[in-house]
């Protein structure tokens, strides 16, 4: 059984995961492009097999193609299908995306959007993390209702000048599980039309972490105009990363680049830095993938201190070298997505 498995996880049984050109999605009928691998009938017919055995996907096609783009999903899909989540009163939208949990994607994302807003930017902070939101925690917004002036819409809440909306607003935080799946992409898609965003330059999204078709739906449904992954350096979460990537390059989705987290430990008494889990991981995974390096951030007990108490260390300590990091990485997007 391909149990707690996802489409990537099967695939790389195969294939190199490199060879993922696309997937697409219509409804349980999954379209799946492999780019540069030999036709092997047998592979196939086996590959499908165990697709199929995935909860949510019916019916498996495999596609070989050579040229990349050719083959690609706005032609099998049609470009109508594409951004059929509106958002209004957004210009761009960028996601924060991890391969797995715990890696800091959130701390960096809700960084990311104020290092954002520091340089001139209107930016909002969206939490689409159905299985762990905590944006509302880290704002300090948790168990407040949105408001809503029409009883159709709701407000952003606005802290620190920063408009932000979490998936956790309507869902509580001991019941995930039955929101998974369709229901949880239903509840997102409602709330992220359903939000008044006010003439947002730039939205932060904190995706799901991991590579599933939650995530894959997200990123074909919402116009994404970049994506962000978030890595810690060891190997194992280097893997996750990889992951990752080409979920974005498989629907189409720019990367904008690979942040590491947690890179050293920065002594505070001798400025000493240790690479605790070795150096230059993701540096050498972004140059393997051929996607950009955006910056490292170091483990300290301030960023997790600042991100507890609910004001990120962007806004509390703007003078702080972790804060200097976040801005470096924040010019970069801002440069990419042309703003
Ligand atoms: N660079 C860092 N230094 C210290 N603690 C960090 C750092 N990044 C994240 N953390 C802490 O690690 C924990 C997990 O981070 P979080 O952003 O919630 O991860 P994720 O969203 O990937 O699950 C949190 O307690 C957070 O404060
Ligand atoms: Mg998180």
């Amino acid at each position: 059984m391909a149990e707690n498995k996802d489409l990537f996880d099967v695939v790389a049984d195969f294939y190199p995961p490199e060879s993922i050109e696309g997937v697409s999605w219509h409804g349980s009928r999954v379209i799946l492009t492999l780019i540069d691998v030999e036709e092997d009938e047998v592979k196939k017919q086996a590959l499908t097999k165990e697709l199929e055995k995935i909860e949510g996907i019916d019916k498996v096609t495999i596609l070989y193609t050579s040229e990349r783009k050719v083959v690609n999903l706005s032609a099998i899909r049609g470009d109508a299908e594409r951004s059929s989540w509106m958002i209004r009163g957004v210009k761009k939208i960028i996601a924060v995306a991890s391969g797995k949990g715990g890696v800091g994607k959130s701390t960096t994302a809700t960084n990311i959007a104020f290092a954002l807003k520091k340089i001139g930017l209107k930016t909002a902070l969206f939490d689409a993390d159905i299985y762990g939101p905590s944006i509302p925690t880290m704002l300090g917004y948790e168990g407040t209702a949105p408001v809503s002036y029409d009883g159709k819409t709701f407000e952003p809440f606005e802290v620190m000048g920063m408009q932000t909306m979490s998936i956790g607003t309507l869902i509580g935080k001991d019941t995930p599980l039955i929101w998974r799946g369709p229901k949880a992409c239903g509840a997102l898609q409602q709330l992220l039309s359903d939000v008044n965003w006010h003439d947002v330059d730039v939205m932060v999204m904190d995706m799901p972490p991991g590579t599933g078709d939650i995530q894959i739906t997200l990123s074909q449904q919402v116009r994404i105009d970049g994506a962000i992954i978030v890595s810690t350096p060891q190997d194992i979460a280097l893997i996750d990363a990889v992951k990752g990537v080409n979920m974005f390059k498989a629907v189409n989705v720019p990367i904008l680049g690979i942040v590491e987290n947690m890179s050293y430990y920065l002594c505070p008494e001798c400025g000493h830095r240790e690479y605790v889990f070795g150096e230059n991981g993701a540096k050498n995974t972004a140059e393997k993938l051929n996607v950009d390096f955006l910056g490292d951030v170091p483990l300290d007990i301030k960023i997790r201190m600042h991100a507890d108490e609910g004001k990120p260390i962007v806004e509390s300590e703007p003078e702080s070298l972790f804060a200097k990091n976040y801005i470096e990485i924040a010019k970069k997007v801002k440069d990419k997505l042309k703003l």
